[in-house]
């Protein structure tokens, strides 16, 4: 990869902080819905938990001595809510905070941008008891955490994200039930999916109040490839597009929901909840928005079943990809991140973009010379920053690109087992070693130099 093309492109490395972190009871921290959800027989691989992690919590100093020598100019990680406000909402924890607004000198300390993520899934459990996000008040409760810790961090925090992939906390946390909270509830799989919407722009609005830092949203869009030319194929990708892309891109950018998908959710929930006046609250202006992507999919329209990847469309069916595969099963079409970004650009644009997740799981372990050699990973960063740039060369304004993961990580429901970090964690020991393919990141950034504009 020729250095040159990478212009004023920011680069970084991702982290979440249940991924990571560890120490679950440290430091007056309360339990998330995923310390409940992992507890629970039979929801994660091995019955993995995020107990102990990466021990992010114990070995902060290092981790952030790692990222300096890797020489990144930004870092994203999240913050946990329960540590914060240990029951979702009332009186603020100072360990808790206290964590964060070191993690923020030393970052800043070391040259390395905070890019902060403030809700990353870790829902407090004591607000599931409530009702979680199908519960109306989680959003506005959101909104005041987002202020709690704003008030803190946000004289130094100049790179915001309200929510991490909406969708997935949404569908997978209440339609499938794989992820935490484990509802399976098509009715507060659509409610959740509005009230997370809602607590953005709420958030997006009380950020504001406090922080000149510049606010966004991290989304999961995917690129949807009808599997034939069948027309029942073209209505399956339309309708798949809309429930993974329109249902939050709309909303967020242009103040409405899609009225298809609407119709189609309508005729499976009540769907009362959705209020038309939150629309004004759900598109206040943000001035980032970030893109987490992996992989595309291929839709078939099929026979009604019980594997919807949505409310209320049960008849579309993924189909296979053709192309080399990560142990995830994803399949690794680099193309695919150059037809998102200049699609997302044109449909919903002008908007900075970052992508803000981007990376592969290879189950890659060091070698008899302590080595790890994951050539696979290397090739997967590479040729996804370069179709990101042919994106940027197309006229797209990308800002940065972050690489997910920093570390091997708590892949929530697929555990431990799956290896996304350029640095490979022993979860014995919890010593790191960096793999080729932080090598190759840090190679890149040393031929590169300071940042132009930096
Ligand atoms: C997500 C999350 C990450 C995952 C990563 C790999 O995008 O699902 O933001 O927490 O670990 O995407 O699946």
């Amino acid at each position: 990869m020729d250095h040159n093309r990478l212009g004023d492109l920011s680069l970084g490395v991702a982290t979440s902080a249940y991924q990571i972190e560890g120490a679950v009871d440290r430091d007056g921290r309360g339990q998330s819905i995923w310390d409940t959800f992992t507890a629970r027989a039979g929801t994660v691989k091995n019955g993995d938990t995020g107990e102990h992690a990466a021990a992010h919590y114990d070995n902060v100093v290092d981790d952030l001595d790692l990222l300096s020598w890797l020489g990144v100019d930004v870092y994203r990680f999240s913050i946990a809510w329960p540590r914060i406000l240990p029951e979702g909402v009332g009186r603020p924890n100072p360990a808790g905070i206290g964590f964060y607004d070191r993690l923020v000198d030393q970052l800043l300390e070391r040259g390395i941008t905070p890019s902060v993520t403030l809700y990353h899934w870790d829902l407090p459990e004591a607000l599931q008891q409530k009702g979680g996000w199908p519960n109306r008040d989680t959003a506005e409760q959101f909104a005041e955490y987002a202020l709690t810790v704003a008030r803190t961090l946000g004289d130094r925090v100049t790179m915001w994200a309200t929510l991490n992939e909406p969708w997935v906390a949404a569908f997978v946390g209440h339609l499938t039930g794989e992820h935490a909270p484990g509802i399976r509830d098509v009715q507060a799989a659509v409610d959740a999916a509005h009230h997370l919407l809602l607590g953005h722009g709420l958030a997006t609005q009380a950020l504001r109040t406090v922080t000149l830092g510049k606010v966004g949203i991290v989304l999961n869009p995917t690129v949807v490839w009808p599997a034939s030319d069948r027309p029942e194929d073209i209505a399956a990708a339309d309708l798949a597009d809309g429930v993974r892309n329109r249902w939050w891109f709309d909303p967020v950018l242009r103040g409405s929901y899609p009225a298809d998908v609407l119709q189609v959710f309508e005729s499976v929930v009540d769907t009362d909840g959705l209020r038309p006046e939150d629309l004004d609250v759900i598109s206040s202006p943000i001035d980032w928005l970030g893109i987490n992507y992996y992989t595309p999919e291929s839709v078939a329209g099929g026979p009604p079943g019980d594997d919807a990847i949505g409310p209320g469309i049960d008849h579309v069916k993924t189909r296979p990809v053709e192309g080399e595969h990560t142990t995830m099963g994803w399949v690794v079409r680099p193309e695919a991140l150059t037809e998102l970004l200049v699609r997302v650009h044109n449909d919903y644009g002008p908007i900075e973009l970052w992508i803000t997740e981007n990376g592969a799981a290879y189950d890659t372990g060091p070698g008899p010379d302590g080595t790890v050699a994951d050539e696979a990973r290397v090739r997967y960063l590479e040729s996804h920053l370069s179709a990101a740039l042919d994106a940027r060369d197309q006229g797209v304004p990308l800002a940065g690109y972050i690489a997910w993961s920093f570390l091997d990580n708590f892949e929530w429901a697929e555990g431990y087992e799956q290896r996304f970090g350029i640095i490979y964690v022993d979860y014995e020991t919890q010593a790191r070693i960096a793999k080729q393919s932080a090598h190759w990141l840090r190679d890149l950034l040393a031929q590169r130099g300071r940042r132009p504009g930096s």
